[in-house]
């Protein structure tokens, strides 16, 4: 019988019944993957042995109780999981090769050595005696974890089930494969089978498991977005190659808040957790500057401020350039075409450079204010004061738009010893009430308003 090939996308996991060049479902280009059918097992056709028994959800109300966590004591790594380590969950670390997720799942693996729980960390990129080399220069030579450098899917399910661990590290997902599938390692149909019998051994067995997947552009290896869906929680670690700052972001979280970010600084012997970044991300700031704008941002849970930068520069002829690092190009797009509308103000023939100082990367609308700021600033030659910081989100119209959790980011601002906010108009009822102390708010109902003051 001729095998049916399927056609899957690497980033987003579509099936298609052809190869094309673009995948219809994600857009994404050069990521569609030939890929050998699933094969299903004897038996597959006939009725099953009642096994997807239908429980009430009512009846679901006798067993309430939490999951029990694990703490690394890591703090910045515990807040993006929601509180600690699941039981029997299973999560995906991605990011850029080299960015660290190595060192972040070695140092996670003592804490949690430490706090009693048995973990194996099994390596496919590196021998055993280059992860301890590593653990050496990291100082964790005297933590209790058991390292194993394998690749067959098989012969570690068989370890895990004799030594029942706590905790499973798989370094990476993109070097492991299985007998059940005639694919190479790192393509899709492998990654996809190895992180299904991954998950669920460890769900049936009450182990947690941590795998880590290379994101890479080239789609030489599968991306780790066909695993996005199997696990629990999905963590990216991010940050600029040549930056020490590293962000661990909670894309997807069954247990906690997703958007939470923990933030930790590369040093000479491994990562160093960062108790206050707003701080950080604002060390490099001393005077004012034209184009350089503090934003109060949250992430998550918590306050952020962080730096934004634009810089305005006559283009050559015929071609502007928009360049954005830390946020998002069409917002970017929006705000000038609402500057240019709304206030008159013209960015046309001119090149707009935006960045997130830092590494930072946002996704809040609340920055909009801070960024038309910057762009004004940069355009007009005129820095605003050091020790202000603004924030509110701006619609087509031109209105400032009020943002949540306005308190937290005047209370951090506050910390920071500014002086001045800039921020959208608060409710009438609460606007007596004096909730930054110190603080000299100036209060914005609409961009042409903010232009003019
Ligand atoms: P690694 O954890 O191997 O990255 P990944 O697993 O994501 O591919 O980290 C590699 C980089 O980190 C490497 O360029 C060196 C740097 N590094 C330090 O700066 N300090 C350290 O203590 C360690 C262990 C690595
Ligand atoms: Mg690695």
């Amino acid at each position: 019988m001729a095998k049916d090939l399927n056609y899957v996308c690497t980033e987003c996991g579509a099936t298609h019944s052809k190869w094309s060049g673009r995948c219809d479902a994600c857009g994404a280009w050069n990521t569609i993957q030939e890929e050998a059918p699933l094969t299903a097992g004897p038996g597959a056709k006939a009725l099953g042995a009642h096994r997807g028994r239908k429980i009430a959800l009512t009846d679901l109300a006798s067993t309430p109780e939490a999951p029990p966590r694990t703490m690394s004591g890591v703090a910045e790594l515990d807040r993006v999981l929601g509180g600690g380590l699941v039981a029997a969950s299973a999560l995906l670390v991605g990011g850029d090769p080299g960015i660290g997720k190595s060192t972040l799942l070695l140092q996670a693996a003592a804490r949690f050595g430490r706090n009693r729980l048995k973990v194996i960390y099994v390596t496919g990129e590196e021998s055993a005696a280059q992860v301890q080399m590593r653990a050496q220069r990291l100082g964790l030579t005297d933590s209790p974890v058991t390292l194993a450098a394998e690749t067959n899917l098989r012969d570690i399910l068989t370890t895990l089930d004799a030594e029942r661990p706590d905790l499973v590290i798989i370094d990476s997902i993109q070097t492991m494969w299985s007998d059940k599938v005639e694919a190479a390692p790192g393509s899709v149909s492998q990654v996809r089978t190895a992180a299904h019998e991954l998950t669920t051994f460890a769900k049936t067995r009450g182990i947690a498991v941590i795998m880590v997947g290379h994101v890479t552009k080239e789609g030489t290896l599968a991306g780790p977005r066909v695993v996005e869906h199997m696990v629990d929680c999905v963590l990216y670690f991010e940050g600029e190659r040549g930056h020490q700052f590293r962000i661990l972001r909670a894309h997807k979280n069954r247990f906690g808040p997703a958007d939470e970010i923990g933030v930790f600084e590369m040093t000479g012997r491994g990562l160093a957790e960062v108790k206050n970044p707003s701080a950080l991300f604002l060390s490099e700031r001393d005077t004012a500057t034209p184009g350089s704008v503090v934003f109060a941002g949250i992430e998550g849970t918590r306050p952020i401020l962080c730096e934004i930068q634009a810089l305005v520069s006559p283009a050559q002829p015929g071609q502007t350039r928009r360049s954005v690092v830390g946020w998002d190009g069409g917002r970017l797009a929006m705000i000038l075409a609402v500057l240019e509308s709304r206030c008159g103000i013209s960015f046309a023939g001119l090149d707009v450079y935006l960045n997130v100082a830092g590494g930072l990367r946002i996704g809040e609308p609340a920055a909009d204010l801070a960024v038309a700021a910057a762009l004004i600033s940069a355009r007009e030659d005129a820095a605003l004061p050091v020790d202000c910081a603004i924030f509110g989100e701006i619609s087509l119209s031109g209105a400032v738009r009020p943002v949540a959790q306005l308190e937290n980011r005047l209370k951090e601002a506050a910390k920071l010893g500014f002086t001045q906010a800039i921020l959208p108009q608060r409710p009438k009822r609460r606007a007596g009430t004096e909730m930054a102390a110190g603080l000299d708010l100036r209060e914005m109902r609409d961009l042409p308003g903010f232009v003019d003051t």
